[in-house]
């Protein structure tokens, strides 16, 4: 057995016998003297065999790059220049009296210090060796301690940790479902879960009170950086707890967290209602870190003689803001091009600007391509709304209200990473007040968070203007992401009916698809809620890591495949026909 880990000796073990288990990271020939680098989990420590170690001199000059070894020894200390600073073990070598080569390995397909020239896929293919990076092992070493600090915070607040299943029938969470066939059921499928939410609400009528699970997600949708098909929630569910206490229990479990992990004060969360974040920040998961925000210039633009703007301003559902970026009349006509190409993405039909060279010279010392169209009153009552200063640059936006927001909410992140405008690490903020619906692309509605959200209002206020009721729901946001969210549930049957019949969804429908839950209301749930936080998001933050990939283990590309299994793959005739399924066409690899 190993008496050390690698990265863990120090000086306070010179002079003692050690074993160790590892890798070689490197392996040097210094004049007849041979220097292994072994790695291990904990990190690495250096390994010196003279030549008077005959057979075991001649293994360690044979051993190359990712050959498992067990190596004895005994610690002795550097001295001088042989130091080395930059190491944990630095100040120690283990002089080798003992190797065993355990296995051999081929050349790897890439260095492990060469990770980031072979590209992304390489390194999915080859995703064990990868995982050999004391970055990715960090990484997930960081993983374990979140969940291990959140287990012991939910398990001291009597939390149950239940399983759900994962073979089970669809929960609406938005996306769409991952089918598995049954075999014993011809024509029917499994759904995979979207999160547990119907399962975790179950419990609540069961009485289990206070619930949590680590648990398996699957949405099939569009993957981004901070998005993956397969992953996991931190899922929370309580019974007897309004909004208000059910937020207070998780940010305090958020708050332990930092402190416990990172050692970070994350302080009282600020609470913000859904519509001051998209008026001040054209967002629902606002960057609290950007000192900017979006402006209203309605009033204003409603009398200028240009349609862009005038017709936004007269338009009930239009908007037109403006976003002041201090210093910023140093972007560059290039740069401008450039984020009007990134606003083009969110609907944007032009991104028009005001520099502000001087404002002693007052309309003169403006510079833009949209002053011809507006009377200077106007552009002065604007630039004092704005209080503008000299070096300023101020964006517009002008179109639909949705699109104003999404436009100019993404070019305030944009332009707060590109100057570097980001004034602290952490700032995390619970948003509340959702509506309960919105209007999709056909105009139907649907549910903003999901159809199992209690509205804020009565079943009959609801009916009558689903478009500005209210939800009790909130969502944790920390540095422009949303963390997680949740809401105060519907637990009588009566007002489950009434938001289905506003989502359009008929009694029978209701009844094929969520009979077993109203069916549940109906006999004795109590009052309940709860939220879900992206753990893998989660670690993304706290990791500081780019992208959910690289805080998964074994996560799948962008588009929802593992290149190292290669799933997914085929399914031979034998269990297509036993699972009842003729494919309509011949993939196209066979
Ligand atoms: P929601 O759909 O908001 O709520 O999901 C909760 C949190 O899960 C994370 N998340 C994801 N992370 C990675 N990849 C994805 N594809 C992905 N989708 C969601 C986000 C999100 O905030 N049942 C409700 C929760 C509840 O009401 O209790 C739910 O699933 O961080
Ligand atoms: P145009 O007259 O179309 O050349 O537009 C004049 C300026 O207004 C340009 O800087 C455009 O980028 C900008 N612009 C056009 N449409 C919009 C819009 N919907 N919102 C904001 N700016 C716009």
């Amino acid at each position: 057995m190993r008496s050390h880990y690698c990265g863990q000796i120090t000086s306070e073990n010179i002079d003692q016998e050690v074993t160790l288990y590892g890798w070689v990271d490197r392996r040097r020939d210094h004049g007849g003297v041979i220097f292994l680098d072994l790695r291990d989990r904990e990190g690495i420590v250096q390994v010196v065999f003279d030549p008077d170690t005959d057979q075991f001199f001649e293994r360690a000059d044979s051993v190359r790059n990712e050959y498992v070894l067990q190596v004895k020894g005994r610690v002795r200390a550097r001295t001088g220049a042989t130091i080395n600073p930059n190491m944990k073990t630095g100040e120690i070598e283990i002089l080798g009296k003992e190797l065993e080569i355990l296995n051999r390995s081929v050349t790897p397909p890439f260095q492990l210090d060469e990770h980031i020239a072979v590209g992304e896929d390489v390194r999915l293919k080859y995703r064990y060796i990868d995982l050999r990076r004391p970055e990715m092992l960090g990484k997930l070493r960081l993983r374990s301690r979140i969940t291990s600090s959140i287990r012991r915070f939910l398990d001291n607040n009597d939390f149950l940790d239940i399983e759900t299943p994962i073979l089970t029938k669809a929960t609406p969470e938005g996306a769409r479902d991952y089918l598995v066939p049954s075999r014993t059921h011809a024509g029917k499928f499994f759904a995979l879960p979207q999160s547990p939410q119907l399962f975790k609400q179950l419990l609540m009528v069961s009485g289990m009170d206070r619930y949590y699970q680590i648990a398996k997600c699957f949405r099939d949708e569009d993957l981004r950086a901070d998005r993956q098909p397969e992953f996991t929630q931190i899922d929370i569910e309580a019974s007897f707890l309004d909004d208000k206490q059910i937020m207070a229990i998780t940010e305090g479990m958020i708050r332990e967290l930092f402190k416990e992990v990172l050692d970070v004060e994350l302080g009282e969360f600020p609470r913000m209602p859904y519509s001051e974040a998209m008026a001040r920040f054209g967002s629902d998961k606002p960057d609290l870190r950007i000192p900017m925000e979006l402006v209203d210039v309605n009033d204003l633009m409603q009398q200028v003689d240009f349609k862009v703007f005038n017709g936004p301003a007269n338009d009930p559902e239009g908007r037109v803001a403006a976003l002041k970026v201090t210093g910023g009349a140093q972007i560059s006509r290039k740069q401008i091009d450039e984020y009007t190409k990134l606003v083009a993405i969110y609907g944007a039909k032009g991104l028009a600007w005001i520099k502000i060279n001087d404002t002693a010279a007052g309309i003169e010392g403006l510079q833009s391509p949209i002053l011809k169209f507006m009377p200077d009153e106007i552009v002065t009552q604007m630039m004092s709304r704005l209080a503008v200063a000299d070096g300023d640059i101020v964006f517009f936006g002008a179109d639909k209200e949705s699109v104003v927001n999404e436009a100019l909410g993404s070019l305030r992140v944009k332009i707060g990473e590109d100057l570097d405008l980001i004034q602290k690490e952490w700032a995390p903020l619970w948003v509340v007040d959702f509506p309960m619906f919105e209007k999709n692309g056909e105009g139907h509605l649907t549910s903003l968070h999901h159809p199992f959200t209690a509205p804020a209002c009565s079943a009959e206020e609801l009916e009558k203007n689903p478009l500005g009721a209210l939800s009790i729901a909130y969502d944790m946001v920390l540095n422009g992401t949303e963390l997680g969210g949740g809401s105060t549930r519907i637990h009588q049957s009566d007002m489950q009916k009434a938001v289905f019949r506003v989502l359009g969804i008929s009694d029978d429908e209701a009844q094929e698809k969520f009979g077993f839950l109203l069916d549940a209301l109906k006999y004795g749930a109590p009052p309940h809620g709860g939220l879900a936080f992206g753990l893998d998001r989660l670690v993304m933050l706290m990791t500081g890591a780019k992208s959910i990939r690289d805080v998964i283990a074994f996560p799948k590309t962008q588009s929802a495949a593992c290149i190292m299994t290669e799933a997914p793959g085929d399914a031979d005739s034998k269990q297509l026909r036993e699972l009842n399924i003729r494919l309509r066409e011949k993939p196209k690899s066979s």
